[in-house]
């Protein structure tokens, strides 16, 4: 592994690498499906046994951390861990129930409210994005930074925004056909996190989303930050890896413009 990257990274990466194994040793037997809030919210016995590993893994070596994870695994009570770590086992499910290879395991390690780590690892691709504050980002290792600036108009953007009561308003409506005429194209791809790193790494140029929460972006906002990208609200303000809310993530040259046409829904 490169120069700097920390113990406490070392060992997330490893547990994170461990988990996408077990994943697809998992995924080879059939798939029991459960809804959660409702059809299209899916959740897999996968999704829970990553998560119990992750929890494990953690508490075995660092038995004074915290977790919050989507699947609720881990049960201590406190808010007040200095170290915290935020994790969706697998994020993107339905897309790794249909095996489309856009889904991820995210891992964002916050450290008195500063997030420092973030792993997401893509089994399908066997893509490991690795991002640590002040030390840079990579995937497999290479250096991922966002130093050409690019225009709308050649911006590949993805989005959920056609979900839940935001499918009706009709300011959401009008914000993505600008986007979708503004830009060269404009994709629905799910997968949060993976869409994050997908961003540091130019494959995809922003992903803009109405609601999500910490554990969809935590892993993915420290890489991409360290990447270079630029990270807010819809409305511009402040992201926080505390609370979930909305989401404006994009190359830093394209982030304005995004925001003068997301700002109105
Ligand atoms: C979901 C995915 C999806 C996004 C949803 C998330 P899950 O996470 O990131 O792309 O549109 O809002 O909840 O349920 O697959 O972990
Ligand atoms: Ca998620
Ligand atoms: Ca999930």
């Amino acid at each position: 592994m490169e120069l700097g990257v920390s113990e406490l990274g070392k060992f997330a990466e490893g547990i994170v690498r461990a988990a996408g194994k077990l994943l697809l040793k998992l995924r080879k037997e059939p798939l029991e499906l459960e809804e959660k809030a409702d059809f299209s919210d899916l959740v897999t016995v996968v999704d829970r046994a990553v998560e119990k590993f992750l929890v494990e893994s953690i508490l075995e070596r660092y038995p004074e951390h915290g977790i919050v994870g989507e699947e609720g695994i881990f049960e201590d009570e406190r808010s007040d861990f200095a170290t915290q770590w935020i994790i969706d086992p697998i994020d993107g499910t339905t897309n790794f129930i249909h095996n489309f290879p856009f889904y991820g395991i995210s891992v964002g390690i916050v450290h008195k409210g500063v997030g420092i780590i973030g792993v997401v690892y893509n089994p399908s691709t066997d893509e490991l994005f690795y991002g640590e504050k002040d030390k840079g980002a990579y995937v497999n290792g290479v250096a991922l930074r966002l130093n050409k600036p690019i225009q709308l108009k050649e911006a590949l953007v993805s989005t959920t925004m056609m979900w839940e009561d935001w499918r009706t308003k009709e300011s959401v409506h009008s914000s993505i056909i600008e986007i979708y005429q503004k830009t060269r194209g404009l994709r629905m791809l799910g997968g949060a996190a993976i869409s994050l790193c997908e961003i540091a790494k130019g494959t995809l140029n922003a992903y803009v989303m109405p609601a999500l929460s910490t554990w969809d972006y935590a892993g993915g906002v420290i890489i991409l930050k360290e990447a270079g990208g630029t990270i807010t609200r819809l409305n511009g303000s402040e992201l926080s890896l505390e609370k979930g809310g909305s989401l404006l993530a994009a190359h830093p040259s394209i982030h304005p413009d995004l925001l003068k046409i997301m700002e109105r829904v």
